[in-house]
Formats: C-alpha cells, structure tokens, sequence
C-alpha cells in the first residue's frame, strides 16, 4: 500500500547543531502515528521539514509517493497537508464561529469577492455549524475565542485543521498545558477523526500517546530510537529509560 508521507534519511543542522540525522519514517494511508520524545529531540523541526516550513540539510519527503521536498509550504497544504502549532493560532478576539468560517473559507475552493461577507455563502456557514455541532462547540459559536478554556481553544485548534479537510494532519503536542480532564477531551476528539486522515501526532504523554497510536517512533536526540506497536514500547527497555528513567526524564 502507498504510503502517506515517508520521510527519508532526514537531516538538519541549525548552525553546529545536528537537530536530526538520518532519520527514516513513513506512515501508512489512515495510520495514527505517535512521535515522541524528550525536550529537543527534533519532534518540531520535523514537522517544520514536513510541512515544509524548513528546508532540509539532506533528505526526502514524499507525500502519497510525491516528491514535496522543494514544493512551498502552501503547496503543501494544497496537495492536503495540514498541521497544527505548539502554540496557538486562534484569533482571539474574533468569535468562535468566526474562526471557524475563515477556516472553512480558506478550505473551499471557490473564488470569493472581497466585498461579500463571508455569511453571504449559506454552504460556508452551515459547514462550519456542522463542524462545530459534530465537534461538541456548537454551544460556543458567538463567544470570543479568548474567552473559551485552555483546552474547548485546543479543540476548536483541532476543528479548525479538520475544515481543510486534510489527508494527512500532523499535530505538535495538542494536549499540552492542559489539566488531564482536558487532555481526555482532545484525546477522545483525536481518536473520533475520520478514520481516512492519516495522523502524526507529537505527544510528550505517554499514556495519551499509546492509547491513540497504531504505532509509535521514539526519537531521541535527532534520531530514531525506536519503534512498533504499544505493545513494543511498553516492552522497550531503551524507552522506559528514557521514559521512567535513571537521572531526571
Ligand atoms: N530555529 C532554530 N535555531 C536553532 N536551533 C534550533 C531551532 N529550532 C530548534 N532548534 C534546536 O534543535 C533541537 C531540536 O528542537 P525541536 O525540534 O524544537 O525539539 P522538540 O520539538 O523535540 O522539543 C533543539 O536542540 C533546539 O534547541
Ligand atoms: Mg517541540
């Protein structure tokens, strides 16, 4: 079966510092994988190389069997790669609703003129009611995004890369900062996407990160240290020590 994404023999070097090297990885179409990994392991900067934010020192991305090494980021999310930030990129003073419309918005492929409020497109709007219905924040619509909790702004976060409709999501440590309550929200939203989007998660908790993974890849100062099943990792002695760990993890 094609892959999704494959990333191959992947480096980077900021300055003298090798923040990746050599690393080899492929996700299956509709697979859930977890990346995880201690502080500075490289997790964002592959997505930054993934997504195409940073070019690489050496190496390959494919997307679907494409070669999207050199292809603009917005390229990128043409061909239906999405992801969502580490740290937020809502507009906090805009409402919920708001939010989502020009998501939905940027996502449609119809042309819009510049003089038509967007709520002149009945299709866009119910999309977006839709989104907000089945995603549990439809209660939300006309607040202000900033007035919502840490994590209803992690889901809408999450609302907002599913109304691009992607094919393959990466998210960089949706859950974290949040109390466990909200961490069991996003995971249990996270594990209702629709089962045709490949995900790549980033996740530095590691009982959210079994519970939502076909497979997990362990990387560990730029490279990849292990993978498989849950049941591999559990069993992983190099990653319980990095996990449960002698001096500090
Ligand atoms: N823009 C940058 N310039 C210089 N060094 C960077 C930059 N981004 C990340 N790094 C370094 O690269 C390494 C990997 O960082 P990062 O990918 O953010 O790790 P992670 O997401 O796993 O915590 C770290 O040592 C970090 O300090
Ligand atoms: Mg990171």
């Amino acid at each position: 079966m094609m892959n999704a994404l494959a990333v191959e023999g992947l480096s980077h070097n900021f300055g003298g510092l090798l923040a990746l090297s050599g690393v080899n990885m492929h996700a299956a179409d509709g697979e859930r994988l977890v990346i995880v990994g201690p502080n500075g392991a490289g997790k964002t900067t592959l997505f930054n190389i993934v997504t195409g934010l940073i070019t690489p020192s050496a190496g390959r991305i494919r997307l679907f069997d494409r070669d999207v090494t050199r292809l603009q980021p917005f390229r990128r999310a043409r061909l239906g790669l999405g992801r969502t930030f580490q740290i937020t990129t809502l507009f906090p003073k805009l409402s919920v609703m708001d939010n989502v419309l020009l998501a939905v918005q940027g996502a449609d492929r119809a042309r819009f003129t510049l003089h038509r409020p967007v709520t002149a497109y009945p299709h866009l709007v119910q999309r977006a009611e839709r989104l907000l219905d089945e995603w549990g924040l439809r209660d939300r619509s006309a607040m202000l995004t900033h007035h919502l909790s840490y994590g209803e702004q992690r889901q809408l976060e999450l609302i907002l890369a599913l109304a691009a409709r992607p094919r393959v999501l990466l998210l960089d440590e949706p859950t974290a900062g949040l109390s466990p309550a909200e961490t069991a929200s996003v995971a249990t939203m996270i594990r209702r996407f629709p089962r045709d989007v490949t995900v790549l998660l980033i996740e530095h908790d590691m009982d959210v990160a079994l519970a939502l993974a076909d497979r997990v890849v362990v990387l560990y100062q730029g490279r990849v240290l292990a993978e498989g099943t849950q049941d591999e990792m559990r069993k992983d002695p190099r990653v319980a020590e990095i996990y449960l760990g002698t001096d500090d993890a």
